[in-house]
Formats: structure tokens, sequence, C-alpha cells
């Protein structure tokens, strides 16, 4: 059989795939030419400079911008020109997202703060919710309010409310960035016990080389192209990741 290196496997295709802003009368490049294939159920950590493209790149398999040129496509649908509805179709099925500063709503609780982000799809969100926490370690702070909560215990609300919808795809952009070690490597853990047990396909954006060590790939960016991507043989717990 042939394999254009797209076979059925493959979950994320980039092809050829730019990204440029516009800025007055120039633009900006943010991504030139990229070629990248990502699998069902891999951890892909990507590294590069600041400015060298790593949240575009996760905005654009986001759908929450769209490229320029080239072609971009998810579970077997071109997402490249969807138009806003078929955006938000897209990014409310497919899609969780976990920030560096965690984005939860201050007047709810843990446990409304993960029931939001199902409430327009469900009826019945409080079992699913609290099932999310009991994956992140926290159904006995499900009444606690964000000001009361730790900043690991608070990302990790954030982790909860972005896996409650089940979504195939997780993306975390510099999720332990605002953490000390040990919080941040607690969140890591919660993470890749989520991508073995579920087979959720992870996306991690992070300026912290250490945590490559825990991915299946590490892609490197440099100037809005793809510089290197390299296989990690065996992958570490996040528990033996030290920074
Ligand atoms: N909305 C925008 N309008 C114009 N230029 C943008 C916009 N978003 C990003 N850029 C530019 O595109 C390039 C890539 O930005 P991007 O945010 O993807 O970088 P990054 O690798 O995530 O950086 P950092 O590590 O600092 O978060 C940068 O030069 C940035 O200035
Ligand atoms: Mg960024």
């Amino acid at each position: 059989m042939v394999d254009a290196g797209n076979n059925g496997k493959d979950l994320i295709v980039f092809e050829g795939v730019c990204k440029t802003y516009p800025m007055g009368e120039l633009e900006v490049r943010a991504l030139r030419d990229v070629d990248l294939s990502i699998k069902k159920g891999e951890l892909i950590v990507i590294l590069g400079p600041s400015g060298s493209g790593k949240t575009t790149l996760l905005n654009l398999i986001g759908g929450m911008d769209t490229v320029t040129g080239g072609k971009l496509t998810v579970n077997g649908q071109d997402i490249s020109h969807l138009d806003s509805k078929g955006l938000t179709d897209y990014r409310r099925t497919q899609i969780g997202f976990i920030f560096q500063f965690f984005n939860l709503i201050p007047t709810l609780t843990a446990l409304e703060n993960v029931e939001f982000a199902l409430e327009l799809v469900e009826n019945d969100t409080h079992d699913q919710s609290m099932r999310a926490l009991e994956m992140v370690g926290l159904a006995d702070r499900a009444d606690h309010f964000p000001s009361q909560l730790s900043g690991g215990e608070q990302q990790r609300v954030a982790i909860a409310r972005a896996i409650v919808k089940e979504p195939p795809i997780l993306l975390c952009d510099e999720p332990t960035g605002e953490l000390d070690f040990e919080t941040g490597k607690n969140v890591l853990k919660v993470m890749q016990r989520i991508n073995r047990e579920e087979e959720q396909t992870i996306i991690l954006v992070t300026h912290n080389s250490a945590i490559a060590e825990m991915s299946d790939r590490t892609v490197r960016l440099h100037s809005g192209e793809v510089a290197e991507i390299s296989r990690v043989e065996k992958p570490k717990d996040a528990e033996e990741l030290v920074w």
C-alpha cells in the first residue's frame, strides 16, 4: 500500500501550512510551510523561542484561528476553511484547551467551573463534572472557590474543565508556566495519566525543555518553521522529570 504520510491513524495533518498576520503595510509570517502529522493518542511537546509560532500552531489546531495557506486536516475533516459556525462546532466536539493562566471564573466553585463547560451541551452536568474532578484528584475540593485553591489545584480544575466533554484533542499552552516545580510536576502527572488511560491526544507548548522528556515526540519551531522533530525513545514518567 502506498503511504502518502497521511494514513488512517493520523489525527492531525498540516500540509504546507502558512499563517501570516497583516501588520499595516507589512505582514508577519507566524508559520511558514509547516508539514506535520500527529497520530491519535500521541503526547507531543512543542518547543521554540518566544515568537517562533507555538501559540499560533496551537490556535490553528484549536480552531481559534484559520490558516492563510496550505491545508489542515483533523480527524479526516479539512478545517482550513470552515466558517465560524463550522469552527464553533469543531471546537465544541473536538477540543479541550488549557492555558497558562487558569482562566477560572472566580465567582463559581470548582464544581460549577467544570459544569459551566457542559452547560450548553448536557442537562445533567453534576455527575459528569464530579467524575472529571475525581480524575484530577480534586473531588474533595468541589465546593471551593478558585481563591480558596492553590495554583496547582486551580490548574487541575482547569484540566477537569477541559476534559469533562471528553474531547479527543487536548491543547495546553504553558500549562505549568505559573507553577512551582512540585506543583507543575503534579499537573503534568495528571496530563500523562489522561493521555495514557483515555488515549487523548495531547499537544503541549512549553519553554521548559525538560518536559519534552515525557513526550512521544518533540517538535522544535524556529521563526515559524519546523526546525526539528525528534522521537523520544522511552518517554519518562512525569514523576521522574527534573528542572
Ligand atoms: N494576532 C496577531 N497579529 C499580529 N502578529 C501576531 C499575532 N499573533 C501572533 N503574532 C506574531 O506571530 C509570531 C508568532 O507568535 P506566537 O504567539 O505564535 O509565538 P510563540 O512561539 O507562542 O511565543 P511565546 O513563547 O512568546 O508565547 C510573533 O512574531 C508574533 O508577534
Ligand atoms: Mg505563545
